[in-house]
């Protein structure tokens, strides 16, 4: 696999020390820095801007130039012609289906809607103020409490069943945290539906009426789900592929996913776009904000914008903010935030602080608009997120799982006292 080598010298050591280059099938080139041990030496990168931590097959990003691929095919298109659960077939067995394995993945899913009658329980324990990504952390970590028949890690088949639970519950645990902080009953899944349509009715349906959701809104919703299905190895996948490597159950790893993801560097940005936007409150005061957004002694950052690795458009964000015009028109909604939002985006996209660190609207920025206009409270946006990235945390759990692995132990630059002796006077 290795067609080139890097030679390192370091001062004070007199061998060369080789190492081999590896090209992936796109992106750069990586130095396998293993060899590096035996010579008594580690690499030190802080937020693992330079490392890869593992091989996959399952999304490639190029972040200078905006393109992100599952199993190669461009987001762009498959937002375009594919659906949600198609690209959860795609980013769990690298292909697309045939019309024959779509229909049979989709009747799987449906079968695992719903959840133990006994998590119900569960919720009351909760105070109805409770951050639903709370509940949804230990929700989902208590699946395996409930579906032992699966949690045998070495089985593909345990797997591919883990899988599917979660894909098909999912929505259900989501919609279930919701209903338990309006005081509302919950709603039982409906096979009979789509997956978007099933979500929508959990959520804003009640046992006395018919729910019937609008065409437009459940496609805008399906497409949340699905440019946020996979995102290679970001914090919470790199945590879901972390814990893994323990060898813990797949609803724990989930879980430590859904933590990792509530941050608001990283899912929790779609609530805090939000936030930001009500903060800002009017056109008036959007520059008083950019001052501070710029100012290195003020921790503040504009919301939305920015992103480890696109370091051009989030390619995301282009259909994401068609899909917020979309719904916008389609439910004749003129929101001020949106005004703000617009006119934010214009100045940071022109202004020099931004155009120099490649600062551009990410994904959250809009969907955190296209989730208001369609009524979800702003503290299930990073729920909706966790729901949906499900699939890219269980896809890469199952290729770690795949073939050979090792646990994940980092090591450290100690900077910390040397060695000395307890005070015994
Ligand atoms: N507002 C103002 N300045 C910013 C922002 C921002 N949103 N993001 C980065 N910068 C500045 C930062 O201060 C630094 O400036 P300088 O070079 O003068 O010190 C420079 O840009 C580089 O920033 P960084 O912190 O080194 O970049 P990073 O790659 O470590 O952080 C990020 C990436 C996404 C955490 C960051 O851009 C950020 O905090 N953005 C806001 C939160 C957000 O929208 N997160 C969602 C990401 S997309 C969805 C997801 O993947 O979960």
């Amino acid at each position: 696999m290795a067609d080139k080598k890097a030679r390192l010298t370091v001062d004070g050591l007199e061998e060369v020390i080789e190492l081999p280059v590896y090209s992936g099938t796109e992106g750069p080139d990586v130095i396998d820095v293993r060899p590096l041990t035996s010579s008594g030496l580690f690499t030190y990168d802080p937020g693992f801007v330079s490392t890869a931590a593992c091989e996959s097959k399952i999304t490639y990003i190029d972040g200078a130039n905006g393109i992100l691929l599952h199993g190669g095919y461009p987001i762009e298109q498959l937002a375009e012609h594919s659906d949600y659960l198609e690209v959860c077939y795609l980013l769990l067995n690298g292909e697309l289906p045939t019309p024959e394995q779509k229909e049979t993945f989709i009747n799987t899913i449906k079968n695992h809607t719903m959840v133990h009658e006994q998590m119900r329980n569960f919720f009351n324990g909760f105070r109805r103020d409770a951050h639903p990504m709370a509940i949804m952390v230990g929700v989902v970590g208590a699946l395996s409490a409930f579906y032992h028949d699966s949690l045998d890690i070495n089985d593909a088949h345990h797997r591919e069943v883990c899988a599917y639970r979660l894909i098909a519950k999912m929505p259900t645990i989501a919609a279930m945290c919701y209903k338990y902080s309006i005081g509302q009953p919950f709603m039982y899944p409906k096979n009979g539906l789509d997956y978007a349509e099933n979500f929508l009715q959990m959520m804003f349906g009640n046992p006395c009426e018919e729910y019937v959701a609008n065409p437009i809104i459940a496609k805008a919703m399906d497409r949340i789900f699905l440019l946020h299905a996979d995102h290679e190895q970001n914090a919470s996948t790199s945590t879901v592929r972390l814990a893994g490597s323990s060898g813990a159950n797949p609803f724990a790893c989930i879980s430590s996913g859904i933590a990792a993801l509530w941050g608001p560097a990283h899912g929790g940005a779609n609530e805090a776009v939000l936030t930001m936007l009500e903060e800002i409150g009017d056109e008036s005061n959007i520059d008083e904000f950019i001052l501070r957004a710029k100012d290195p002694d003020d921790n503040f950052r504009l919301m939305g914008f920015g992103h480890r690795v696109y370091r051009n458009f989030d390619p995301r964000a282009k259909v994401m903010k068609q899909t917020c015009d979309e719904v916008l028109a389609e439910l004749n909604i003129s929101d001020p935030l949106l005004k703000i939002a617009k006119r934010l985006e214009q100045i940071a996209l022109e202004d020099e602080y931004f155009v120099k660190r490649k600062l551009y609207p990410n994904v959250d920025f809009y969907s955190g608009i296209i989730l208001k206009a369609i009524g979800i409270p702003t503290n299930m946006f990073t729920v909706i997120f966790a729901l949906s990235r499900t699939i890219g945390w269980i896809s890469h759990w199952s290729e770690f799982h795949s073939s050979p692995n090792k646990i994940g132990r980092p090591r450290q630059l100690y900077t910390g006292s040397k060695k000395r002796d307890y005070p015994t006077k």
